[in-house]
């Protein structure tokens, strides 16, 4: 996805006409995305239970992406992390954020599909989050009823997309760090 464009939509909802360049997250961004989480998500991110999933093990080489705009101002950022559900694997979406002054303009839901559509051919059959339904749901997301987040999460936030048909039938269990 190096160097893919994306142009804003719908043109009635755009705030401005910005392109993005997404590229594939670099030791080079690290703190840049680090700085923007902490704008859009709430202080103690990093007390939920998904990053217990996360610490000490590095994000998926490739997938996890950064949006600059012509600037090379950071818009949005997407990180990935290896699971296991049993013996099954599976890709933990997250964190995904848009800069605050960016939201609303379809740069989330690029960030999302672009970077997912290489996640198949890297060889990963299902990818999981924890997040609102509400939103993920546009990008195909179902709730997990049998695939358990460690504690406290809700469940009903716990949401899945086969990246190859099928591939969550029959997953039930607790997700697990990827070197347990
Ligand atoms: C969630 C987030 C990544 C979406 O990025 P974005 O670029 O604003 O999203 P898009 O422009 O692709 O989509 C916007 C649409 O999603 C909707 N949306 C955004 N967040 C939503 C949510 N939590 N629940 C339901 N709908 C949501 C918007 O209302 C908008 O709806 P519309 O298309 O009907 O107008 C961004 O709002 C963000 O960074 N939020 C703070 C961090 C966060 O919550 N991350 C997700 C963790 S679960």
């Amino acid at each position: 996805m190096a160097n893919a464009m994306i142009g804003r939509t719908p043109p009635q909802t755009r705030k401005s006409r910005a392109v993005y360049h997404f590229t594939p997250e670099t030791p080079q961004d690290y703190w840049e995305v680090e700085a923007l989480y902490d704008t859009c998500f709430a202080p103690g991110r990093e007390a939920l239970s998904s990053y217990r999933l996360r610490d000490g093990i590095p994000s998926v080489l490739g997938l996890s992406h950064v949006a600059r705009d012509e600037a090379g101002i950071l818009g949005g950022a997407i990180r990935y992390w290896p699971v296991r559900i049993g013996a099954a694997q599976a890709l933990l979406l997250g964190p995904v954020a848009v800069h605050p002054t960016r939201q609303g303009e379809g740069l989330g839901r690029a960030l999302i599909e672009e970077s997912l559509r290489h996640a198949a051919p890297l060889g990963w059959d299902r990818v999981m989050l924890v997040g609102d339904a509400p939103y993920y749901g546009r990008f195909g997301f179902r709730r997990l009823d049998e695939v358990v987040m460690p504690p406290p999460t809700n469940p009903e936030r716990v949401l899945g997309r086969d990246l190859l048909p099928g591939a969550w039938n029959g997953i039930r269990g607790k997700v697990e760090r990827w070197s347990d």
